[in-house]
């Protein structure tokens, strides 16, 4: 598929996004600036479309949507009441950064709230997320425009990096203002509660409007920790490949100070994302060292506005970690969110098992990819078989189509799968649904970690190699390759 770049021209004309809106409500997918970040966008009444949402981004199921609106008119098309606070939240804050839970109406698809009795609205101000929403006159879901886990988009060439020749449309603003997702204010508890920081905060809600609201962190309702109310809290998020640590000055100690100590500790290669100022004090004794700026002097709107462009510029430098200034109080929440759950370690869940049939294609493969990339972050992967002849090597040709990645293979030979194998693992993934379903009939105390690569693979088994040309353990190793990130994404809940 060719993916059409749009460029917004200033000053826009109401009618300038007409194409791509007709496309978006007849069920094509629309990524498009909005004051936050750019979104993916499809109609909230077309399922199929919303379901390619879902299958573009290798979004969880029970991960809902955002419904976009172009102003409180629309509100009845999908939510069945709203609360009286509403109104004056509305009145101060709309459009703008904040999606606000309601009570949904029926008729919206289930796939769009996850089959929650809520559903989200926002009412963007950007103008040309405005002028598309007037031109396609359907109420538009649209999470960032990111795979699934990646920092989100906030330009128009992030969303080219992730979905390029998968979506029809992108509609290109330049950079997005704020930089951070929105503020997400749940109004059917009392009070209401932030499930999500953004740059409108408690505290100007306070003051703009005299309500009180609170964050969910601090009032967490039972079972809630392991649940939390929006679901897209749970997942590790806006991870670049890198490390990222946060840089935060201690008590008396400037920011340059806690940089130069941080990096004495550190691995390289090391990238850094901080002010321009606090570079030009630090960067003569740190020669040839990776950096991305920001304009002036440590300021939260600069970093909030860079965060995102910055994660993934140092990632595409090849650094290793990223050391990323940190902000203190309340304004800084938003930020310090995103840049805590990029920085999240797979410390407390982090072990996979591979399974295929004779755990000498298949699942070795699997696990050699697997600690390639993730065992020096502390994330670990074995493999074993359902019906294993054992001591076998790892087949050759497996080991050949993992050292043209440069990825030495597993040097044991085969084994066959252990109840104690089962028990330590985090997070089981078979190679089919055959094995899947045979696995959860072994382990039934397992069931619930028990998961198939078609869960990470839009719905794609991995088939067995064995005895096959050079050629099929390459798709393999592809496949397998592709399917990694979800798979640490899956294990890694916070
Ligand atoms: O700024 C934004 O909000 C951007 C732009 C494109 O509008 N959109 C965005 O969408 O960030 P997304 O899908 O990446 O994040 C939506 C968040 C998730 O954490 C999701 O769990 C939560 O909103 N959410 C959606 N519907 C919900 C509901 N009914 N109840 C609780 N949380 C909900
Ligand atoms: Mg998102």
């Amino acid at each position: 598929m060719k993916t059409t770049v749009i460029p917004v021209k200033h000053p826009m004309d109401p009618d300038d996004l007409y194409i791509p809106g007709q496309a978006l409500a007849q069920g094509a997918i629309v990524a498009f600036p909005t004051e936050t970040v750019y979104g993916l966008g499809a109609s909230a009444f077309l399922p199929e479309a919303v379901g390619e949402i879902f299958r573009l981004k290798g979004r969880p199921a029970d991960n809902p949507l955002i419904v976009h609106l172009l102003s409180a008119d629309w509100l009845n098309q999908v939510a069945e009441t709203v609360p009286d606070l509403f109104w004056p939240l509305y009145e101060a804050f709309s459009p703008g950064p904040l999606t606000y839970i309601v009570p949904r109406r029926n008729e919206i698809p289930d796939i769009v709230t996850s089959g929650l009795h809520t559903v989200a609205v926002r009412f963007p101000a950007q103008q040309a997320a405005r002028t598309l929403l007037q031109a396609a006159g359907v109420p538009v879901v649209a999470p960032s425009a990111n795979l699934s886990g990646r920092p989100s988009p906030t330009r128009a060439r992030h969303v080219l990096d992730d979905f390029a020749g998968r979506i029809p449309y992108v509609i290109d603003d330049g950079p997005c203002e704020v930089g951070l997702e929105s503020t997400v204010l749940d109004l059917t508890t009392d009070p209401p509660r932030i499930l999500r920081p953004g740059k409108i905060t408690a505290r100007q809600i306070r003051e703009k409007t005299g309500i009180g609201v609170v964050s969910w962190t601090d009032t967490p309702y039972e079972n809630q920790l392991v649940r939390p109310p929006s679901p897209g809290m749970k997942y590790r998020h806006y991870a670049p490949g890198a490390q990222v640590t946060i840089v935060l000055p201690g008590r008396g100690q400037s920011i340059e100070d806690a940089f130069l100590t941080r990096l004495e500790e550190s691995r390289q290669p090391v990238g850094l994302f901080l002010s321009e100022a606090s570079w030009a004090l630090i960067r003569g004794s740190l020669p040839g060292i990776k950096v991305y700026t920001y304009e002036g002097e440590s300021d939260l709107a600069g970093a909030m506005h860079y965060l995102f462009d910055a994660l993934r510029t140092l990632d595409e430098m090849g650094v290793e970690e990223i050391m990323a200034e940190g902000f203190a109080g309340e304004e800084a929440s938003a930020y310090m969110d995103r840049l805590t759950k990029a920085a999240v370690e797979p410390r407390d869940c982090h072990r996979v098992l591979f399974v295929c049939e004779g755990n000498t294609c298949r699942s070795p493969m699997a696990e050699a990819i697997f600690n390639d990339r993730f065992a020096k972050r502390g994330a670990h992967a074995s493999s074993a078989g359902l019906s294993v002849i054992a001591g076998q090597a790892t087949a050759e040709k497996a080991s050949e189509a993992l050292a043209e990645w440069g990825i030495a293979p597993v040097s044991r030979p085969s084994r066959q799968i252990r109840a104690e194998a089962v028990r330590e693992a985090d997070l089981i993934v078979a190679m089919t649904e055959n094995q899947r379903a045979r696995l959860k009939h072994f382990f039934p105390d397992a069931e619930s970690k028990i998961f198939a690569m078609s869960d990470f693979l839009d719905g794609c088994g991995i088939s067995d190699p064995f005895g096959q040309a050079l050629y099929t353990y390459r798709r393999v190793r592809d496949q397998l390759g592709s399917a990694m990130q979800k798979i640490i994404d899956r294990l890694i809940l916070i």
